[in-house]
């Protein structure tokens, strides 16, 4: 087999220290595995930025068009508060999303068994958690026209921006939600605010259709948002997946991180459409930032990186025994009792980044041996 081409795009932050514990799991996979991946490696960001003076270059989004996948870490850097969209390091995800159309970003949030005590739910609410966000990524109100800030005739400002969702964005964000549900538990929830917003009215018609044409084996429900976001933490284990847009998705993924105990466990795939060729564009991003507050100090999580590589390794490269391996060596690791700061609780054994990456490999050698 000829490697596979990877692009690892590291960012700012704690991307670069978590993306360092992938580098280590990748070295095992080479070594121990007969894997072989053609990796490089680019800046984007405000590490970009620095270098540059743009948050990521032309040549980088070809590099991504061009590879089998690309593994992000995140993006985003006080530094470059003040500046203008344009030249904010997060302009670097949003672009790739956009450039290669990826319009499907699945945030699955599953509890680990050994971690039903670090959710701030009670175990009995979280237990056995495993369900499925599908969020659209490049449309909705992220991307919509008008926007801007105008500044009006007395002198003070107007900020707008718009949400706008047409026939065909929704229809192939719901048929990966419909597609996903089929290997799962073939239940949908799809959300929106129908009741005030035309944007959600017409994406509830849109589903309601697609499903009626070719889906009707799915259970569909819909939800508002709002209700969404208070029965996510009231009773998660109703929803199976769960199809929403941008912003929505974004904000819906964040809460739901939290029932899985941390937002530094949470991986994510974010998909675009498979070509002639049957090639699909894909990104692999945990969906925490790039977290400034911890940076630099090897304390961040690497799970969400490291269970993001594990999603590519099954989505794009059809490596699916390696991708359960990885798995399973968190599920161990964390069975160990094996705890970064964010999931930290007594009586378990506080370790670094480095230290979390480790224990990984050394769990992925026993179960090789
Ligand atoms: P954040 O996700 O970076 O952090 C939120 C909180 O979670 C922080 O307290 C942080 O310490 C903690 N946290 C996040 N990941 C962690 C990990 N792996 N281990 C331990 N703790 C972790 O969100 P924020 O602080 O609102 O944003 C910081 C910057 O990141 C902003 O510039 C934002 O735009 C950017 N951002 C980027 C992405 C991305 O690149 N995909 C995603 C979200 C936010
Ligand atoms: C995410 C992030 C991004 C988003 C930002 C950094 C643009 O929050 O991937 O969840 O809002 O999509
Ligand atoms: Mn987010």
């Amino acid at each position: 087999q000829p490697a596979k081409k990877l692009l690892i795009l590291p960012g700012d932050g704690i991307g670069p220290e978590v993306m360092q514990e992938v580098r280590h799991i990748i070295a095992w996979l080479e070594a121990k595995r007969g894997l072989s991946f053609a990796i490089t490696e680019d800046l984007v960001g405000g590490a970009s930025l620095a270098q540059y003076g743009e948050p990521i270059r032309d040549d980088v989004i070809e590099q991504a068009r061009a590879a089998d996948a690309v593994l992000f870490g995140s993006v985003g850097d006080p530094r470059w508060n003040h500046v203008g969209f344009e030249k904010r390091p997060e302009l670097a995800i949003l672009k790739l999303r956009q450039e290669l159309a990826l319009f499907a970003n699945l945030r699955p949030a599953k509890v680990f068994d050994a971690l039903v005590d670090a959710s701030t739910l009670k175990p009995d609410v979280v237990r056995g958690l495993d369900i499925m966000i599908v969020r659209e990524t490049v449309g909705g109100i992220y991307f919509g026209n008008p926007r801007g800030i105008e500044t009006l005739a007395d002198g003070s400002k107007r900020g707008i921006n718009t949400e706008v969702y047409t026939t065909s964005e929704i229809e192939r964000v719901a048929r990966v939600a419909f597609d996903l549900a089929r290997k799962r538990s073939n239940r949908v929830c799809s959300v929106e605010k129908c009741n005030v917003m035309e944007s959600g009215l017409l994406w509830k018609e849109v589903v309601t259709d697609l499903h009626a044409r070719e889906y009707a084996d799915v259970e569909l429900t819909h939800m508002l948002a709002d209700n969404c976001a208070m029965q996510l933490v009231r009773n998660p284990r109703q929803f199976d997946v769960l199809v929403t847009g941008n912003l929505f998705g974004d904000l819906l993924s964040d809460l739901a991180s939290m029932l899985t105990g941390s937002l530094g466990m949470l991986p994510s795939a974010t998909l675009g459409a498979a070509d002639s060729a049957g090639k699909c564009p894909a990104l692999y991003e945990p969906i925490h930032g790039s977290a400034p507050d911890i940076a630099g100090q090897g304390i961040a999580n690497p799970i969400a990186q490291i269970l993001s590589f594990a999603m590519l390794l099954r989505y794009s490269f059809d490596y699916q025994a390696e991708a359960q391996l990885i798995e399973e060596a968190v599920a161990a690791v964390l069975a160990n009792g094996l705890r970064t700061a964010d999931i930290m609780s007594e009586g378990k054994t506080r370790v670094s980044t480095s230290e979390m990456g480790a224990a990984i490999v050394n769990e992925l050698d026993k179960a090789q041996a």
